[in-house]
């Protein structure tokens, strides 16, 4: 990012009004060059108050990613903006590698949909990651990687679910998502690309969708991101390393305590088809087990799921 655009930043974050020629003044910039970073930072969707006689006031502290703060085990790589970090990562050469954004213009959720991704809210992180595995070994690797979200995310709040396969709910709504693609490599080996979409600071998320949560609705207060990143990388890193080594079956308790839908009457929709049941947990491939009317307990690989009865209809996009 520009350095006057941070510094602009900085000295917007103490909540003040701060005139034109002021900011032009302490930055040695021009007030038309001050009015272009402003309009900048709003067409990031920054909420910044302009009064005619007092200047600009930014209407919520921004503090930016920080590499030297997020201390990461392997190389990162932080972007004001991309279109998605997960298509990034797929050119990046050599694991494993980490990319983070401060906005996605193109932030893609699982099953084709979009992943809202404002400027400076948020956490957009991927991680590159090799592993010497068959393709058809890694069908946990999303489930692991919810798992290690919660686990950062238990330091700020207990009442966390994850709904199969990956998605983190607080209280029915949606705290978190994961979209992991993987390549299949020759001998045997593959490579993951982990992607995680984790709303930390996005005001009113309950607002833009009342199915969505962000941290700071939880804890009602807004989050260092740079620490919650390098949590969730520190947890990542533990949760990839166990599952290389053991892999589905060493979580399978874990999940179990947070399995959204145990025991719940669901509908799941697979391909074209809704099938409906009782979810039942998961089998050691991690695949979502559902009992059906004859009894039957059938395994199913993917699909999106829904509690039945829920009379909002699906609990969240
Ligand atoms: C979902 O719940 O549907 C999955 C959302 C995954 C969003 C993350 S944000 C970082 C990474 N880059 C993307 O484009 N998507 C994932």
């Amino acid at each position: 990012m520009n350095k006057n655009l941070k510094r602009l930043i900085n000295i917007l974050n103490d909540g003040q009004y701060h005139s034109g020629s002021s900011l032009g003044n302490k930055l040695n910039i021009t007030r038309t060059a001050v009015w272009k970073f402003i309009n900048q930072l709003k067409d990031y969707g920054l909420s910044i108050d302009t009064i005619k006689t007092k200047g600009y006031c930014l209407q919520q502290p921004l503090i930016l990613l920080n590499a030297r703060n997020i201390a990461p085990p392997c190389p990162i790589k932080i972007f004001d903006s991309i279109t998605s970090t997960n298509d990034y990562v797929k050119t990046v050469k050599k694991s494993p590698f980490i990319c983070l954004a401060e906005q996605q213009t193109a932030g893609r959720g699982r099953l084709g949909r979009n992943w809202y991704s404002p400027f400076g809210l948020n956490i957009y992180l991927s991680c590159l990651w090799d592993f010497n595995k068959d393709i058809s070994e890694l069908s946990g690797l999303s489930l692991i990687t919810g798992l290690a979200t919660i686990k950062t995310l238990t330091a700020y709040t207990k009442d966390l679910k994850i709904k199969w396969p990956n998605d983190i709910l607080y209280k029915d709504k949606k705290l978190a998502g994961i979209l992991v693609e993987i390549n299949a490599e020759t001998h045997g080996s593959s490579q993951a690309i982990i992607g995680i979409g984790l709303n930390v600071n996005m005001p009113g998320a309950i607002n833009r969708a009342p199915t969505w949560i962000s941290l700071m609705d939880i804890v009602k207060k807004p989050q260092d991101r740079n620490k919650l990143t390098s949590k969730l990388i520190n947890q990542l890193w533990n949760y990839l390393n166990k599952f290389e080594k053991h892999g589905l079956k060493s979580f399978l308790s874990e999940w179990e305590k947070y399995d959204y839908l145990k025991n719940k009457k669901i509908k799941l929709m697979h391909g074209e088809k809704s099938i409906g049941g009782e979810a039942c947990g998961i089998n050691d491939q991690g695949h979502l087990l559902v009992k059906h009317r004859n009894g039957n307990v059938v395994a199913y690989s993917s699909g999106d799921t829904s509690i039945m009865g829920d009379r909002k209809g699906r609990p969240y996009d």
